[in-house]
């Protein structure tokens, strides 16, 4: 793919943030001069991670973050999203904050600005310190009041450069992967135990983000989100299937932020769902409520879903794969269906439900992974990255066409890094990573975004 800019790109609003992301445990290394997080705990026993590794060293940026800030400047992005490790600024969750730490981010987020970049902070972006797992983590409704302490710490010490602040990433996956089924780290497999450390992670957003706005600065939720379909339109238990999933994955984390209440989480009842009942106090609901000024939107795939067989464990779904009722759809190498559209339908549906109430949106992670390698000349030709974000890219600005007030774009990811329960295995990248030698090689789709960014009206006010 030629690094040209490519035909008939659509023209975003003025002042829109073309951005990548990455987030701390994913990319940082530099492990000994943090305190420890669950990510470390969890990744050093046997068998949880596919490839055997840790996020010990990673793509080193904690010592490299010079070299990583030329790569976002010359991509010509005007935004970067990363996250900040708690553990890096308050090494046991509570009480002593570590300069090192804060000097950290302080020298990333001046290199930002001074590169003309926006720097996106996101609070928590899944390693918690390891001794607040210790005592509970997120089952524990204590650990909202400690998180919105440590945005204090962060917004008292970054907030004169930083205006717009995402809490938390991702608590739906957090909760399922980390809690319910334990794949993730803190590795528990609660099942329906788990909706505590959704509602926890709720109360400790609305907690940090009155902490956040009583500094002026603006608040946002990054949650993942995934348009959902029976996998037949016209099985009744198909369809009760996709409407419980739905609750759970959509709806748990954004009626109670933007309508002031759970969904029907009735469907979960046989598999136990009283301990969110238990969890949610009288005046909660108040506190999370309106919380945000803005929503991150994390797309990756749609989901179908079908009436549950008897090894579903008591939940009221099963997950087919998605090429069950769309056969022939591409994957990516993680296997996620490839469906642009989805991102359209996505927002739409959001708007369909919230109307009014829909803030703006901001997509803070899209991208997909693939088997990336360098050819003999050093070249990573990464056309199918290149036509996802095509793709993807095309089916926001329809939505934004269609009245979505979108305001950003963030690429999932700057560069490959440690994806989790699969280690080193998925390259999710618009830079390769050598994790071996640290080596930083700019693939194709890193030409082909500066062309996408570079295609756009830049000179508009932030
Ligand atoms: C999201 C995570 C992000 C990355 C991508 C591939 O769920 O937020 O850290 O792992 O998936």
């Amino acid at each position: 793919m030629s690094a040209g800019v490519p035909e008939g790109v659509p023209e975003f609003p003025p002042g829109f943030l073309w951005g990548a992301a990455t987030s701390s445990h994913q990319v940082e290394g530099g492990a000994d001069e943090r305190g420890r997080s669950v990510w470390d705990a969890f990744a050093e026993e046997p068998g949880r991670i596919a490839d055997g590794s840790t996020g010990a060293v990673a793509c080193d940026h904690y010592h490299r973050s010079a070299e990583d800030t030329e790569l976002l400047r010359r991509l010509g992005v005007s935004a970067y999203r990363f996250s900040m490790a708690w553990p890096r600024i308050v090494p046991e969750g509570r009480g002593r904050v570590s300069t090192a730490g804060l000097d950290f981010y302080d020298r990333l987020i001046d290199g930002l600005l001074e590169a003309g970049i926006e720097p996106v902070p996101t609070l928590y972006h899944w390693d918690l310190p390891l001794p607040l797992e210790e005592r509970g983590g997120w089952l524990a409704r204590r650990t909202a009041d400690l998180f919105a302490d440590y945005a204090q710490v962060a917004v008292d010490r970054f907030g004169d450069r930083v205006l717009r602040w995402i809490t938390l990433n991702e608590p739906f996956i957090h909760m399922a992967l980390g809690y319910a089924f334990g794949v993730h780290a803190p590795g528990k497999a609660l099942m329906t135990g788990a909706l505590p450390a959704g509602h926890h992670q709720l109360l400790a957003h609305a907690r940090a983000s009155a902490v956040l706005r009583e500094a002026g600065r603006r608040v946002l939720l990054t949650d993942n989100l995934t348009p959902v379909e029976p996998l037949r339109d016209e099985d009744d238990g198909d369809r009760a299937a996709a409407d419980a999933y739905d609750a759970l994955h959509n709806r748990m984390f954004l009626d109670p932020i933007l309508l002031g209440a759970y969904p029907d989480l009735g469907a979960y009842a046989a598999a136990g769902a009283g301990p969110l009942e238990e969890a949610v106090l009288p005046g909660d609901l108040d506190e999370i409520e309106g919380s945000v000024d803005a929503l991150g939107v994390n797309y990756y795939n749609p989901t179908v879903v079908a009436a549950p067989g008897p090894d579903d464990g008591g939940l009221p779904f099963a997950l087919p794969p998605y090429t069950d009722r769309h056969p022939g759809t591409p994957t990516t190498a993680f296997g996620w269906p490839v469906v642009p559209r989805g991102l359209y339908d996505l927002l739409t549906g959001l708007r369909r439900s919230y109307g009014d109430r829909l803030p703006p949106v901001f997509i803070t992670e899209n991208g997909c992974s693939r088997d990336d390698a360098p050819d003999d000349e050093g070249r990573v030709a990464d056309a199918e990255r290149c036509s996802y974000m095509d793709g993807h890219l095309r089916a926001l600005a329809d939505a934004v066409a269609s009245g979505i007030d979108a305001r950003g774009y963030f690429a999932w990811s700057l560069m490959d890094n440690f994806e989790w329960a699969e280690g080193y295995t998925q390259r999710f990248g618009l830079v390769h990573v050598d994790f071996d030698t640290g080596e930083r090689t700019p693939k194709d789709s890193y030409a082909w975004y500066r062309a996408w960014i570079a295609g756009q009206n830049r000179d508009s006010p932030r």
